[in-house]
Protein backbone atom coordinates (compact mmCIF):
# COMPACT_ATOMS: atom_id res chain seq x y z
CA UNK A 1 0.00 0.00 0.00
CA UNK A 2 1.61 3.70 -0.78
CA UNK A 3 0.30 5.89 1.23
CA UNK A 4 -0.45 9.70 0.26
CA UNK A 5 -1.40 12.13 3.20
CA UNK A 6 -3.29 15.43 1.66
CA UNK A 7 -3.23 18.40 4.75
CA UNK A 8 -6.28 20.50 3.18
CA UNK A 9 -7.11 17.49 1.06
CA UNK A 10 -10.97 18.96 0.87
CA UNK A 11 -10.11 22.35 -0.52
CA UNK A 12 -10.59 23.45 -3.93
CA UNK A 13 -6.49 22.42 -5.02
CA UNK A 14 -6.53 19.11 -2.75
CA UNK A 15 -9.85 17.70 -3.56
CA UNK A 16 -8.98 17.63 -7.34
CA UNK A 17 -5.51 16.12 -6.55
CA UNK A 18 -6.70 13.99 -4.57
CA UNK A 19 -8.85 12.33 -7.32
CA UNK A 20 -5.19 11.91 -9.49
CA UNK A 21 -3.88 10.14 -7.03
CA UNK A 22 -6.72 7.79 -6.22
CA UNK A 23 -6.89 7.19 -10.03
CA UNK A 24 -3.37 6.16 -10.13
CA UNK A 25 -3.84 3.78 -7.27
CA UNK A 26 -2.32 5.56 -4.30
CA UNK A 27 -4.57 4.95 -0.78
CA UNK A 28 -5.33 8.72 0.55
CA UNK A 29 -5.40 9.76 3.83
CA UNK A 30 -7.06 13.55 4.19
CA UNK A 31 -6.36 16.04 7.70
CA UNK A 32 -8.21 18.96 7.25
CA UNK A 33 -10.07 21.28 9.18
CA UNK A 34 -13.16 21.82 7.32
CA UNK A 35 -12.24 25.59 7.79
CA UNK A 36 -12.93 26.52 4.23
CA UNK A 37 -14.57 23.12 2.97
CA UNK A 38 -17.00 20.60 3.58
CA UNK A 39 -17.20 16.81 4.14
CA UNK A 40 -19.94 16.72 1.07
CA UNK A 41 -16.54 16.92 -1.38
CA UNK A 42 -15.51 13.43 -0.24
CA UNK A 43 -18.95 12.48 -2.01
CA UNK A 44 -17.79 13.74 -5.39
CA UNK A 45 -14.47 12.21 -4.74
CA UNK A 46 -16.05 9.00 -4.21
CA UNK A 47 -18.54 9.84 -7.37
CA UNK A 48 -15.51 10.43 -9.38
CA UNK A 49 -12.74 7.67 -8.22
CA UNK A 50 -15.59 4.77 -7.08
CA UNK A 51 -13.01 4.64 -4.58
CA UNK A 52 -12.75 5.87 -0.85
CA UNK A 53 -10.25 8.25 0.88
CA UNK A 54 -9.56 8.20 4.89
CA UNK A 55 -10.59 11.29 6.09
CA UNK A 56 -9.58 12.78 9.92
CA UNK A 57 -10.82 15.96 11.32
CA UNK A 58 -7.65 17.99 11.68
CA UNK A 59 -6.65 21.35 12.46
CA UNK A 60 -2.69 21.12 11.90
CA UNK A 61 -1.86 23.50 14.73
CA UNK A 62 -3.11 21.05 16.85
CA UNK A 63 0.43 18.63 17.24
CA UNK A 64 -1.13 15.71 18.95
CA UNK A 65 -4.34 15.01 16.85
CA UNK A 66 -1.48 15.59 13.98
CA UNK A 67 0.92 13.44 15.27
CA UNK A 68 -1.02 10.50 15.97
CA UNK A 69 -3.22 11.01 12.28
CA UNK A 70 0.78 10.62 10.60
CA UNK A 71 1.59 7.86 13.19
CA UNK A 72 -0.87 5.91 12.38
CA UNK A 73 0.07 5.28 8.52
CA UNK A 74 3.66 5.39 9.22
CA UNK A 75 4.49 2.14 7.54
CA UNK A 76 3.02 2.86 4.44
CA UNK A 77 3.38 6.64 3.48
CA UNK A 78 4.93 7.67 0.33
CA UNK A 79 5.23 11.16 1.16
CA UNK A 80 2.77 14.26 2.12
CA UNK A 81 1.12 16.83 0.12
CA UNK A 82 0.49 19.82 2.06
CA UNK A 83 -2.35 22.30 1.02
CA UNK A 84 -3.97 23.40 3.87
CA UNK A 85 -3.55 27.10 4.50
CA UNK A 86 -5.82 30.65 4.92
CA UNK A 87 -5.56 32.07 1.28
CA UNK A 88 -7.53 35.45 1.20
CA UNK A 89 -5.32 38.49 0.34
CA UNK A 90 -7.47 41.00 1.62
CA UNK A 91 -8.30 38.87 4.76
CA UNK A 92 -4.47 38.28 5.81
CA UNK A 93 -3.60 41.97 6.12
CA UNK A 94 -6.76 42.40 8.08
CA UNK A 95 -5.77 39.55 10.47
CA UNK A 96 -1.99 38.83 10.28
CA UNK A 97 -1.86 36.66 13.36
CA UNK A 98 -4.09 34.27 11.97
CA UNK A 99 -2.27 33.65 8.60
CA UNK A 100 0.94 33.56 11.16
CA UNK A 101 -0.99 31.18 12.76
CA UNK A 102 -2.33 28.44 10.39
CA UNK A 103 0.36 29.14 7.55
CA UNK A 104 3.45 29.35 9.53
CA UNK A 105 2.86 27.41 12.72
CA UNK A 106 1.09 24.70 11.00
CA UNK A 107 3.74 24.09 8.82
CA UNK A 108 6.24 23.71 11.56
CA UNK A 109 3.82 21.15 13.13
CA UNK A 110 3.69 19.47 9.62
CA UNK A 111 7.42 19.42 9.74
CA UNK A 112 8.03 18.02 13.07
CA UNK A 113 5.77 15.43 12.93
CA UNK A 114 7.03 14.37 9.82
CA UNK A 115 10.75 14.31 11.79
CA UNK A 116 9.25 12.13 14.23
CA UNK A 117 8.23 9.65 12.30
CA UNK A 118 11.01 9.83 9.57
CA UNK A 119 8.89 10.56 6.39
CA UNK A 120 10.63 11.20 3.30
CA UNK A 121 9.15 13.41 0.75
CA UNK A 122 7.22 16.71 0.54
CA UNK A 123 5.33 18.10 -1.74
CA UNK A 124 4.46 21.95 -1.14
CA UNK A 125 1.54 24.07 -2.12
CA UNK A 126 3.84 27.46 -3.11
CA UNK A 127 2.35 30.52 -4.79
CA UNK A 128 3.44 32.98 -7.68
CA UNK A 129 3.21 35.20 -4.93
CA UNK A 130 6.53 34.39 -3.55
CA UNK A 131 7.95 36.00 -6.37
CA UNK A 132 6.43 39.97 -5.73
CA UNK A 133 6.17 42.57 -9.02
CA UNK A 134 8.46 40.78 -10.86
CA UNK A 135 11.11 43.23 -12.69
CA UNK A 136 11.03 40.28 -15.49
CA UNK A 137 9.03 38.40 -17.69
CA UNK A 138 8.27 35.68 -17.49
CA UNK A 139 9.25 34.44 -14.35
CA UNK A 140 11.46 31.57 -13.98
CA UNK A 141 12.66 29.63 -10.78
CA UNK A 142 15.11 32.10 -10.52
CA UNK A 143 13.79 35.17 -10.83
CA UNK A 144 14.72 37.59 -7.62
CA UNK A 145 12.13 37.05 -5.11
CA UNK A 146 10.90 40.75 -3.92
CA UNK A 147 8.97 40.86 -0.31
CA UNK A 148 6.05 39.72 -1.26
CA UNK A 149 3.02 42.61 -1.65
CA UNK A 150 0.82 40.74 0.98
CA UNK A 151 0.94 39.10 4.70
CA UNK A 152 -0.35 35.56 2.66
CA UNK A 153 2.54 36.11 0.44
CA UNK A 154 4.80 36.42 3.13
CA UNK A 155 3.65 33.53 4.67
CA UNK A 156 4.46 31.30 1.45
CA UNK A 157 8.04 32.72 0.97
CA UNK A 158 8.37 31.76 4.91
CA UNK A 159 7.09 28.25 4.43
CA UNK A 160 9.46 27.70 1.67
CA UNK A 161 12.50 28.86 4.01
CA UNK A 162 11.74 26.96 6.40
CA UNK A 163 11.15 23.49 4.43
CA UNK A 164 14.55 24.46 3.52
CA UNK A 165 16.15 24.94 6.36
CA UNK A 166 14.59 21.89 7.60
CA UNK A 167 16.63 19.78 5.54
CA UNK A 168 19.22 20.30 7.71
CA UNK A 169 17.81 18.05 10.61
CA UNK A 170 15.79 15.62 9.22
CA UNK A 171 16.89 14.17 5.52
CA UNK A 172 13.97 13.93 3.30
CA UNK A 173 13.30 15.11 -0.17
CA UNK A 174 10.51 18.10 -1.02
CA UNK A 175 9.53 20.03 -3.68
CA UNK A 176 7.76 23.56 -3.46
CA UNK A 177 5.07 23.94 -6.36
CA UNK A 178 4.94 27.72 -7.36
CA UNK A 179 1.49 28.21 -8.77
CA UNK A 180 0.30 30.75 -10.94
CA UNK A 181 -4.08 31.00 -11.10
CA UNK A 182 -5.30 27.97 -10.51
CA UNK A 183 -9.01 28.07 -12.32
CA UNK A 184 -11.54 25.48 -13.50
CA UNK A 185 -13.08 22.18 -12.31
CA UNK A 186 -13.34 18.97 -12.29
CA UNK A 187 -15.04 18.05 -16.11
CA UNK A 188 -17.96 15.89 -14.14
CA UNK A 189 -18.53 19.40 -12.12
CA UNK A 190 -19.08 17.06 -9.44
CA UNK A 191 -16.13 18.67 -7.44
CA UNK A 192 -14.68 22.67 -7.92
CA UNK A 193 -14.10 25.89 -5.77
CA UNK A 194 -16.00 26.14 -3.20
CA UNK A 195 -15.80 29.86 -1.65
CA UNK A 196 -16.04 30.77 1.40
CA UNK A 197 -18.74 33.99 0.97
CA UNK A 198 -18.12 36.83 -1.22
CA UNK A 199 -15.75 35.28 -4.07
CA UNK A 200 -12.09 36.87 -3.80
CA UNK A 201 -11.29 35.52 -7.17
CA UNK A 202 -11.68 36.56 -10.40
CA UNK A 203 -13.80 33.11 -11.66
CA UNK A 204 -15.95 32.57 -9.16
CA UNK A 205 -16.82 36.41 -8.78
CA UNK A 206 -17.49 36.38 -12.89
CA UNK A 207 -19.80 33.04 -12.20
CA UNK A 208 -21.70 34.18 -9.87
CA UNK A 209 -22.45 36.90 -11.34
CA UNK A 210 -23.69 35.41 -14.77
CA UNK A 211 -25.86 33.04 -12.07
CA UNK A 212 -27.21 35.88 -10.72
CA UNK A 213 -25.93 35.57 -6.80
CA UNK A 214 -24.13 38.76 -7.62
CA UNK A 215 -25.21 41.66 -9.30
CA UNK A 216 -22.12 43.36 -10.84
CA UNK A 217 -19.03 42.16 -11.41
CA UNK A 218 -15.94 44.80 -11.26
CA UNK A 219 -13.14 44.93 -13.54
CA UNK A 220 -10.42 45.93 -11.17
CA UNK A 221 -8.66 48.53 -12.91
CA UNK A 222 -7.89 49.18 -16.86
CA UNK A 223 -5.13 51.30 -16.96
CA UNK A 224 -2.55 49.59 -16.51
CA UNK A 225 0.49 49.25 -18.60
CA UNK A 226 -0.56 45.80 -20.72
CA UNK A 227 -2.24 44.67 -24.01
CA UNK A 228 -6.24 46.41 -23.04
CA UNK A 229 -5.27 47.87 -19.55
CA UNK A 230 -6.28 45.21 -17.23
CA UNK A 231 -4.07 43.02 -15.35
CA UNK A 232 -2.84 39.94 -17.19
CA UNK A 233 -2.22 36.78 -14.97
CA UNK A 234 -0.81 32.59 -16.27
CA UNK A 235 -4.69 30.54 -15.53
CA UNK A 236 -3.63 27.26 -15.30
CA UNK A 237 -6.82 24.71 -14.92
CA UNK A 238 -6.73 22.79 -11.91
CA UNK A 239 -6.71 19.77 -12.88
CA UNK A 240 -3.62 19.82 -14.45
CA UNK A 241 -2.05 21.48 -11.70
CA UNK A 242 -3.76 18.74 -9.44
CA UNK A 243 -1.42 16.07 -11.96
CA UNK A 244 1.94 17.96 -11.54
CA UNK A 245 1.30 17.37 -7.65
CA UNK A 246 0.93 13.15 -8.60
CA UNK A 247 4.24 13.25 -11.35
CA UNK A 248 6.31 15.82 -8.49
CA UNK A 249 5.52 12.91 -5.83
CA UNK A 250 7.03 10.13 -7.59
CA UNK A 251 10.13 12.52 -9.28
CA UNK A 252 11.22 13.97 -5.96
CA UNK A 253 12.30 10.70 -4.57
CA UNK A 254 13.30 9.71 -7.65
CA UNK A 255 15.81 12.62 -8.28
CA UNK A 256 16.62 13.22 -4.80
CA UNK A 257 15.42 16.75 -4.50
CA UNK A 258 15.64 18.90 -1.74
CA UNK A 259 13.34 22.19 -1.61
CA UNK A 260 13.58 22.59 -5.53
CA UNK A 261 11.12 24.99 -6.56
CA UNK A 262 8.96 24.38 -9.71
CA UNK A 263 6.71 26.83 -11.42
CA UNK A 264 3.27 25.65 -12.56
CA UNK A 265 1.76 27.81 -15.11
CA UNK A 266 1.09 27.35 -19.20
CA UNK A 267 3.54 30.02 -19.86
CA UNK A 268 0.47 32.39 -21.61
CA UNK A 269 -0.35 35.53 -19.91
CA UNK A 270 -3.96 36.27 -20.56
CA UNK A 271 -5.84 39.71 -19.21
CA UNK A 272 -8.49 40.65 -17.10
CA UNK A 273 -10.93 41.07 -20.01
CA UNK A 274 -9.48 38.40 -22.49
CA UNK A 275 -10.86 35.57 -19.96
CA UNK A 276 -14.16 37.37 -19.30
CA UNK A 277 -14.71 37.54 -22.85
CA UNK A 278 -13.68 33.85 -23.35
CA UNK A 279 -16.56 33.12 -19.76
CA UNK A 280 -19.33 34.64 -22.12
CA UNK A 281 -18.22 33.66 -25.79
CA UNK A 282 -17.63 30.18 -24.76
CA UNK A 283 -21.00 29.52 -22.48
CA UNK A 284 -22.89 32.06 -24.44
CA UNK A 285 -23.64 33.96 -21.04
CA UNK A 286 -23.59 37.88 -21.04
CA UNK A 287 -21.82 39.17 -17.38
CA UNK A 288 -23.19 42.29 -15.94
CA UNK A 289 -19.83 43.92 -15.82
CA UNK A 290 -18.11 47.36 -14.59
CA UNK A 291 -14.83 48.42 -15.14
CA UNK A 292 -13.91 50.13 -11.00
CA UNK A 293 -10.67 50.82 -9.69
CA UNK A 294 -7.68 49.07 -9.39
CA UNK A 295 -7.41 46.94 -6.25
CA UNK A 296 -4.86 47.25 -3.93
CA UNK A 297 -1.80 45.17 -4.27
CA UNK A 298 -2.24 43.88 -7.41
CA UNK A 299 0.40 42.91 -9.53
CA UNK A 300 0.18 44.46 -13.11
CA UNK A 301 1.39 41.29 -15.16
CA UNK A 302 3.22 37.93 -14.20
CA UNK A 303 3.23 34.41 -16.00
CA UNK A 304 5.40 31.68 -16.00
CA UNK A 305 8.01 30.38 -17.26
CA UNK A 306 7.40 26.86 -17.72
CA UNK A 307 10.14 24.73 -18.95
CA UNK A 308 11.74 23.81 -15.92
CA UNK A 309 8.28 22.06 -15.09
CA UNK A 310 8.84 19.73 -18.53
CA UNK A 311 12.10 19.21 -17.81
CA UNK A 312 12.27 18.46 -14.25
CA UNK A 313 8.84 16.63 -14.08
CA UNK A 314 8.01 15.55 -17.51
CA UNK A 315 4.46 18.07 -17.14
CA UNK A 316 3.12 20.29 -18.65
CA UNK A 317 -0.55 21.88 -19.22
CA UNK A 318 -2.72 20.29 -21.35
CA UNK A 319 -5.89 22.35 -20.91
CA UNK A 320 -6.53 25.74 -22.55
CA UNK A 321 -8.49 28.84 -21.28
CA UNK A 322 -11.97 26.94 -23.37
CA UNK A 323 -11.64 24.18 -21.09
CA UNK A 324 -11.25 26.82 -17.88
CA UNK A 325 -13.84 28.61 -18.46
CA UNK A 326 -16.67 25.95 -19.52
CA UNK A 327 -15.66 23.68 -16.93
CA UNK A 328 -16.42 26.57 -14.18
CA UNK A 329 -19.74 27.77 -15.79
CA UNK A 330 -21.04 24.13 -16.07
CA UNK A 331 -19.66 23.71 -11.65
CA UNK A 332 -21.54 27.01 -11.54
CA UNK A 333 -24.81 25.77 -12.77
CA UNK A 334 -24.31 22.14 -10.70
CA UNK A 335 -24.01 23.73 -7.15
CA UNK A 336 -26.65 26.74 -7.90
CA UNK A 337 -29.19 24.10 -8.97
CA UNK A 338 -28.59 22.42 -5.75
CA UNK A 339 -29.05 25.58 -3.80
CA UNK A 340 -31.25 25.37 -1.00
CA UNK A 341 -31.03 29.59 -0.82
CA UNK A 342 -29.27 29.36 2.65
CA UNK A 343 -25.71 30.04 2.48
CA UNK A 344 -24.45 26.67 0.71
CA UNK A 345 -23.16 28.56 -2.56
CA UNK A 346 -23.34 32.27 -1.74
CA UNK A 347 -27.13 32.87 -1.72
CA UNK A 348 -26.97 34.30 1.40
CA UNK A 349 -24.49 36.67 1.24
CA UNK A 350 -26.53 38.14 -1.42
CA UNK A 351 -29.64 38.36 0.37
CA UNK A 352 -28.17 38.88 3.61
C1 LIG B 1 -3.22 36.30 -5.89
C2 LIG B 1 -1.82 35.76 -5.94
C3 LIG B 1 -1.84 34.27 -5.95
C4 LIG B 1 -2.60 33.75 -4.77
C5 LIG B 1 -4.01 34.31 -4.82
C6 LIG B 1 -4.77 33.90 -3.57
C7 LIG B 1 -0.26 37.23 -7.09
C8 LIG B 1 0.33 37.62 -8.38
N1 LIG B 1 -1.16 36.25 -7.15
O1 LIG B 1 -3.86 35.98 -7.08
O2 LIG B 1 -0.53 33.77 -5.90
O3 LIG B 1 -2.63 32.36 -4.77
O4 LIG B 1 -3.94 35.73 -4.82
O5 LIG B 1 -6.08 34.39 -3.60
O6 LIG B 1 0.06 37.75 -6.04
N2 LIG B 1 -10.09 40.60 -10.56
C9 LIG B 1 -11.06 41.51 -10.97
N3 LIG B 1 -12.26 41.48 -10.33
C10 LIG B 1 -12.57 40.61 -9.33
C11 LIG B 1 -11.57 39.68 -8.92
C12 LIG B 1 -10.33 39.71 -9.55
O7 LIG B 1 -10.83 42.31 -11.87
O8 LIG B 1 -13.68 40.66 -8.80
C13 LIG B 1 -8.78 40.62 -11.23
C14 LIG B 1 -7.62 40.98 -10.30
O9 LIG B 1 -7.42 42.36 -10.25
C15 LIG B 1 -6.47 40.23 -10.96
C16 LIG B 1 -7.13 39.02 -11.63
O10 LIG B 1 -8.52 39.32 -11.68
O11 LIG B 1 -5.92 41.01 -11.97
C17 LIG B 1 -6.93 37.75 -10.83
O12 LIG B 1 -7.29 38.00 -9.49
P1 LIG B 1 -7.42 36.83 -8.43
O13 LIG B 1 -8.22 35.71 -8.99
O14 LIG B 1 -7.88 37.43 -7.15
O15 LIG B 1 -5.94 36.28 -8.29
P2 LIG B 1 -4.56 37.06 -7.99
O16 LIG B 1 -4.81 38.30 -7.24
O17 LIG B 1 -3.80 37.14 -9.25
Amino acid sequence: MKTVIVTGGLGYIGSHTVVELLNEGYEVVVLDNLSNSSEKVIDGIRAITKKSVHFFDVDLRDYDKLESAIGYYQQSIVGVIHFAACKSVGESMKYPSKYYDNNVAGTNNLLMAMKRYNVGNLIFSSSCTVYGEADDLPVTEQTPQKPAESVYGRTKQINEQMIKDMHREHDFNSVLLRYFNPIGAHETALIGELPNGTPDNLLPYVAETAIGKRDLFTVFGDDYDTKDGTCVRDYIHVVDLAKAHVVALEVSVKKNLKGEPVNLGTGKGYSVKEVLDAFEKENDIKVNTHYGNRRKGDVEAIYADPSYAYKLLGWKAQLGLKEMVTSVWKWQKAISSKCCGGGCCGHKNKKA
